[in-house]
């Protein structure tokens, strides 16, 4: 069992100020004054180019006329706000039917990328041109047109005031990223899924009413009278080959898209008669965490929140959930995204905020040097993702990896590190030539400071005995200045000098310079003092909200899952913990010694 004192310890040195909840900044939209005001000037991050060059090939369209969707401010899945959907599927998975019946009865704005570039092709608009060649070969609309019509639409008033079911976007995981940038993000996310063989079988029964919108099938629900009947139409993409085209691309894309969502997502079986799945579906818009819905007079149904009076704490408490099966190594893709996507949107909120030492401190096993399972290319990834993601919006970001320390017999690096500089050189930095043009790789130290450096990402600086790296790093933080500085899985526990030789600074200076640095995100998985297995638990911190204290519950079927226990606003101790597991009330008298451990500890 490890000693309660070094759980208390961990803690007292990471005492930092409460962070304050502060409103997020508001996000601007890629929009036309934008892209032409960059006209003259050379594009100064990939997405910049990209916006230039879709602005080229895009640049007549009514989009540049009318796309001011400024101000736009999306938090994150407050929950005191109108309700927000989003419902994904394979083509014909019924998306279309269970919107109408989800409008009929919580109000929502619907709001279908299809239905909308439609619309656009039987106006025979720019737009719609453009998007009618994509979408008779079964093929998808250019992200450009179809993200400008989303938030275009998303930033109406209607739909702060009724919520809006987003049905048909994103298609793509570039899509996906966008709402992220924008911190659009859905309180809940439904997937629903039907066999191929059905899915073609209903494309081709599939008749729509041009006058009501209605949606029938020939076989299944066919039209109420014969006159409905004479004006109904075929979509032109609804024959066999192009559906079967339209699954693929389907099929390659949903993997990446729900990623984005996992911790909201509900998969639900489509292949049943509607008002069953409607049924399903209702019963979880319903349950959104910490709302009550109300149905009014007209059968519209409005959100009350239980928190109106402290929204704050509303957003943070339920704001994201763990996902489960973290003993399951190699942790899959969708884990290893949702950590990394959860680590990005902390720093960016932080960074957003001004505040310039950060650091990430994340322990899943993964990440965890100390367990055999712990993978080096899970840091670099998670790096990567940082890096790419900085530099997308505009800024140069330097990626540095400590050197080798020490002179002549004492020189070496820490194992953790070894090679690492080298992975990073030869990893795939995607296109546009991220790598040297805004992504840089440097070491730690006052001379890897350029005037062209907007922030700084650090992997893993972490002393090693005899060697100090905080001399370096604190020489580099003095010539960074306000730039960010983000320390990723620091390990800067303070060692024994080498030889006795003296350091620039005391050891009470070096501890003060390394809790200068505040935790924009922080997450551990909670065992039995002294185990691995099973995990108890955990706690997360997400700048700028609260720690989050979960357990894990073994559900029927072994389905697992996390609850939250508790939230605090300082990192809780051993004790808190104990505590908060047992069901004891804050502040009780605490106990002398906890029964929780942590894996050990990263400072
Ligand atoms: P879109 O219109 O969104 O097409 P889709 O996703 O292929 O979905 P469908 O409209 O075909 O089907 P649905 O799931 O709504 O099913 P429905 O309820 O109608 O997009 C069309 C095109 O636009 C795309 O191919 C692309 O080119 C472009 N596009 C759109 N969004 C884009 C984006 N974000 N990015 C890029 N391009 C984009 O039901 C189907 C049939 O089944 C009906 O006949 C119905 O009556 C029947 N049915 C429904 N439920 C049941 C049930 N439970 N049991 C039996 N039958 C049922």
């Amino acid at each position: 069992m490890l000693p309660a004192t070094t759980i208390s310890s961990l803690h007292s040195t990471n005492a930092y100020p409460t962070p304050s909840l502060s409103p997020l900044s508001t996000p601007s939209l890629p929009s036309s004054s934008s892209s032409s005001s960059s006209l003259s000037l050379p594009p100064s991050s990939p997405t910049q180019r990209r916006r230039l060059r879709s602005s080229c090939v895009f640049g007549d369209t009514h989009l540049r006329i009318n796309p001011k969707p400024r101000g736009l401010k999306v938090n994150c899945s407050v929950s005191s706000e109108p309700l927000r959907v989003m419902i994904s599927g394979a083509p014909a998975s019924g998306k279309g039917t269970q919107c109408e019946l989800i409008v009929q009865k919580f109000g929502l704005v619907h709001i279908s990328t299809g239905d909308l570039l439609r619309a656009e092709v039987s106006s025979g608009t720019e737009i719609g041109n453009k998007a009618k060649e994509f979408m008779n070969a079964g093929r998808l609309v250019p992200d450009e047109i179809v993200t400008a019509m989303v938030t275009s639409r998303l930033s109406r008033e209607d739909t702060k005031e009724r919520g809006w079911l987003l049905d048909g976007y994103p298609r793509s995981f570039s899509q996906a990223q966008s709402l992220e940038k924008l911190k659009i993000r859905p309180d809940v996310y439904i997937v629903l899924d039907v066999p191929d063989e059905i899915l073609i079988d209903r494309c081709i029964g599939r008749r729509l009413d041009p006058a009501t919108g209605k949606i029938y099938h020939l076989k299944s629900f066919p039209p109420e009278t014969e006159e409905i009947k004479a004006r109904l139409v075929i979509r032109p993409d609804d024959t066999e080959e192009k559906v079967k085209s339209r699954l693929e691309i389907y099929k390659k894309n949903a993997e990446a898209i729900s990623s984005s969502y996992l911790n909201i997502m509900n998969k639900i079986n489509g292949n049943r008669p509607k008002e069953e799945i409607f049924k399903e579906i209702e019963s979880i818009l319903l349950q959104v965490p910490k709302d009550t819905v109300q149905t009014t007079k007209s059968g519209n149904a409005v959100l009350e929140s239980k928190y109106q009076m402290n929204q704050a704490s509303a957003s943070q408490d339920s704001w994201r959930g763990i996902p489960t099966r973290l003993n399951n190594i190699p942790h899959s893709r969708e884990i290893r995204k949702y950590f990394y996507n959860d680590v990005l949107e902390a720093t960016r909120r932080a960074i957003n905020d001004g505040r310039t030492r950060l650091k990430v401190e994340i322990n899943i096993p993964e990440l965890n040097p100390e367990m055999d399972v712990y993978r080096i290319g899970t840091l670099m990834e998670l790096v990567r993702v940082l890096a790419l993601s900085f530099a997308d919006d505009g800024k140069r970001v330097k990626v540095c990896v400590q050197g080798s320390m020490g002179k002549g017999a004492q020189a070496g690096m820490p194992l953790q590190l070894a090679g690492t500089r080298q992975i990073l050189e030869f990893m795939d930095w995607g296109d546009y030539g991220a790598l040297e043009n805004f992504v840089k790789i440097g070491s730690v130290g006052a001379k890897e400071v350029d005037e062209q450096d907007d922030m700084f990402i650090i992997v893993a600086p972490q002393n090693a005995v005899g060697n100090c790296i905080i001399d370096d790093l604190k020489a580099m933080t003095d010539a960074a200045g306000n730039r960010s500085v983000i320390l990723v899985n620091p390990r800067l526990k303070d060692l024994p000098g080498s030889s006795g030789i003296m350091q620039t600074m005391g050891r009470d200076k070096r501890l003060e310079y390394v809790a200068s640095f505040e935790n924009c995100y922080f997450f551990r998985l909670l065992y039995y003092a002294g185990t691995q297995y099973p995990i108890m638990g955990a706690l997360r911190m997400s700048f700028p909200y609260r720690h989050e204290l979960y357990k894990r519950v073994d559900g029927p079927s072994g389905i697992e899952k996390y609850v939250i226990l508790s939230t605090f606003p300082e990192r809780p101790s051993i004790e808190e913990i104990n505590d908060a597991f047992e069901g004891k009330p804050r502040n009780e008298t605490k106990k002398a010694a906890g029964f929780w451990g942590f894996l050990s500890g990263i400072l």
